[in-house]
């Protein structure tokens, strides 16, 4: 099997380059494979007969992905990392002055690295597909683009569509890319390599000239002269700095690479993108946002069993109990993945409501073009719904989404049961419920599981797959398959109550309320968790997910753990006044008639024990109680081998609850901070508040033996 990443052909006088990493599912930038490019276009440019070449992908779905990031973990220093990108720089501009024109046939992901080598070369051609997407993903690891990106997409597409594209990461599909001036051409796949090598001998000739972009008549007033363009980067950095509240520097860096480019030489611009590429991969920020992508990556791999997995089985078809808010929700994500579902509630109006919502959804995705007319109504026929179980008997499986009710829960096992093979499966979607204890009226308990799906399902990246002692491995494989498809993150977790994401959020939800009932203002607690880096803060978040649900989960939560996870006071008097959050406009904030926020309902402080007597606690302690509250829970999750691993807790407390992504997690929270420290200031908090802060045993013990979550140095999973 041939090393080589890069061969050579020729097809008269223009040269086709394809790139094929070996033993790779896609192609990847290191060291060795610029060492290769450099080496080809040295042939090329001795070679006089060639004229110009074609940069294609030998990968069937992929042009090229990016940087290889596991070279990343070997930089020592951000010189390192500044030294790599001004590598990087020499290959680009090797490509971008190269004799031979180069035109960059892109089918698939040509992202990061890989879209700065196609904005290199002379002329783009992409496929109509929809697996062909661009992106300058970088600022999701922390970091910036680092191969010429920061200044070679404003040039190419002008400079707010390119800081869209930078700040976010987004991907860009072949369309809008055409649109944007970001590729040339649009042709079919099985045109791609044909059209390129025409488009290569007519540049080659000088027939074929690079098509200047279009800008709107509104982009070139602001973008075309100093003023407009002073007001697009003072624009850009205010709202960056508002959205992210300063905690992800790559941001402002990028906006400084990019300002760089229009402000000084080509050179300077360049030479700015690679020291800032250089502090970024320094960055606390992107070890922890790269040690993420690592875990999630791993996670694909993994299906939650000791020992070899069983092969999963297929689940082509499934029924859904229940068509409320939550079986509505599964219901959608699986007729998006084109997989029938069968409805069953207690009457045909529920049903009706919940293929409702399920057009919703799928009516939101065909609004946002994300899917066609077409596509639309097929998915929509896909869901199909009844009250008394006719078309449930061949079903591989059913993800039960009825009341938080034990009783139900039993009731409609015991209904199913005997209808369904032996094989089929019964997922229950309970938020708190032990599965163990809803497995145990089964007759097959070994094909009882949980999959607890996070609201709104359709938006919530994580799915949290639930084992009892029982359970059988294939059921856990076929069930975290199945999770895949639907396009979840899946982590595997022991049963318990609470599992792993309700059980951390708890008594972090417990203080906030705690620190309501001294009397701490309601917006002071949501600004300081909000400015800890949670995308809500945890008062909204109750309103958000309904005050009754809330009051339901902290009651199943006390009386499994006691004292520790006792719910508030304020919590119950909110809850017994009625107000149940946004979905009933009353709760901890005031709604307007189209259920949006505005503003702290003031009349609610006079249900609360203080009345409006406020207290000012600082937002440091305020910060430190709640998030101490949750990672020592997250550590006695570990503890308890409620999770198999820190990894899959610190992914499902980011994916799952919001843990701030650059952070990592409440493990390598615990990491950073110090696990000593830690112990000391749960004692320190203990003595304050007696009983809800004794550090775990686990803790304790990592603190006196001087143990980590995680090794210092290496791959971080
Ligand atoms: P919901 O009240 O919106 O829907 C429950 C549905 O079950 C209703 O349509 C009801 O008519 C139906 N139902 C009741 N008894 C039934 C029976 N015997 N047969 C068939 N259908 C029956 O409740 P929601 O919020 O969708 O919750 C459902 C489950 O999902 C609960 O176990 C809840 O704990 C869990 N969950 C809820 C989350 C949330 O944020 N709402 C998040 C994660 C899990």
């Amino acid at each position: 099997m041939s090393t080589q990443a890069l061969t050579l052909a020729l097809h008269g006088d223009v040269a086709v380059i394809t790139f094929d990493l070996p033993n790779e599912p896609v192609n990847k930038f290191s060291a060795s494979v610029i060492a290769e490019f450099d080496a080809i276009l040295t042939t090329i440019e001795q070679n006089r007969a060639v004229k110009a070449a074609v940069l294609i992908s030998g990968k069937p779905e992929v042009f090229i992905a990016g940087a290889d990031i596991d070279a990343f973990l070997e930089f020592r220093s951000a010189q390192d990392a500044t030294d790599a990108s001004a590598f990087g720089h020499r290959m680009m501009q090797r490509l971008e002055k190269s004799r031979a024109p180069v035109v960059a046939a892109i089918h698939g992901g040509c992202l990061g690295g890989g879209l700065e080598a196609a904005l290199a070369c002379a002329y783009r051609i992409a496929t109509e597909h929809p697996k062909t997407v661009m992106a300058l993903p970088e600022v999701q690891l922390g970091l910036i683009p680092g191969a010429g990106g920061t200044q070679r997409l404003p040039r190419t597409v002008g400079l707010q569509a390119a800081l869209d594209m930078i700040l976010t990461g987004k991907n860009v599909r072949a369309k809008k890319a055409l649109q944007i001036g970001l590729v040339d051409e649009l042709v079919h796949p099985n045109m791609l390599r044909e059209i390129a090598i025409q488009r290569a001998r007519e540049l080659g000739a000088g027939t074929l000239r690079h098509q200047e972009k279009k800008h709107g008549a509104k982009e070139m007033v602001l973008e075309d002269n100093p003023i407009g363009r002073a007001v697009v980067f003072r624009q850009a950095r205010e709202m960056t700095l508002k959205k992210s509240r300063g905690h992800y520097p790559a941001l402002l860096a990028a906006l400084d690479a990019v300002s760089a480019g229009y402000h000084g030489s080509p050179e300077q611009g360049f030479a700015e993108e690679a020291r800032l590429f250089g502090v970024m991969a320094a960055s606390p920020v992107s070890k922890e946002l790269i040690f993420l992508f690592y875990a999630t990556t791993a996670l694909k791999k993994d299906f939650g069993v000791v020992g070899t997995a069983p092969a999963p089985q297929p689940v082509k078809r499934i029924g859904v109990l229940g068509t409320g808010f939550m079986g509505a929700g599964i219901a959608a994500i699986s007729a998006m993945q084109g997989i029938p579902v069968r409805f069953k509630d207690t009457t045909l109006e529920q049903v009706a409501r919940g293929i409702a919502a399920v057009r919703d959804v799928l009516k939101d995705r065909l609004t946002k073009r994300q899917i066609t007319r077409q596509q639309f109504d097929d998915q929509l026929s896909l869901v199909s719904g009844t009250v008394n179980y006719t078309g449930f008997r061949q079903l591989p499986m059913v993800v039960e989404a009825v009341f938080e009710e034990i009783g139900v829960k039993h009731k409609v096992l015991a209904e199913l049961e005997p209808l369904l093979a032996d094989h089929a499966i019964f997922a229950t979607n309970t938020s708190t419920i032990p599965i163990t204890r809803i497995a145990e009226g089964a007759k097959r308990p070994e094909r009882v599981i949980g999959m607890h799906f996070f609201s709104p399902v359709h938006k919530m990246p994580l799915l949290e797959v639930i084992v009892t002692p029982k359970t059988s491995p294939e059921v856990i494989t076929t069930t975290v398959a199945f999770g895949r498809k639907l396009g979840k993150t899946v982590i595997v977790v022991n049963d318990a109550p609470g599992f792993f994401a309700n059980r951390i959020l708890a008594p972090y939800i417990n203080e906030a309320g705690r620190l309501l009932d001294e009397g701490v203002a309601i917006d002071t607690i949501d600004t300081a968790m909000l400015d800890f880096g949670f995308p809500v803060g945890p008062i909204t978040l109750l309103d958000e997910v309904g005050i009754d649900i809330a009051g339901k989960s902290g009651a199943v939560m006390s009386a499994a753990f006691g004292d520790r996870l006792q719910p508030s006071q304020s919590l119950g008097k909110v809850l017994g006044a009625g107000r149940l959050g946004r979905k009933g406009k009353k709760g901890f904030y005031v709604y307007d008639e189209n259920g949006k926020k505005a503003g702290v309902d003031e009349s609610v402080y006079a249900l609360l024990p203080t009345g409006s007597r406020r207290t000012t606690i600082a937002k440091d302690v305020i910060q430190q109680r709640c998030v101490l509250a949750m990672v020592n829970e997250a550590a006695r999750c570990v503890e308890e081998g409620i999770v198999r691993q820190p990894r899959d807790g610190d992914v499902g407390a980011v994916f799952g609850i919001g843990f701030p992504p650059f952070r990592g997690g409440p493990y390598r929270y615990i990491d950073t901070v110090g696990v000593v420290q830690i112990v000391q200031q749960l004692e320190r908090l203990n003595t304050q508040h007696p009983g809800r802060f004794t550090p775990c045993a686990l803790l304790v013990n990592m603190a006196q033996e001087g143990r980590r979550f995680y090794s210092a140095t290496g791959k971080p999973v």
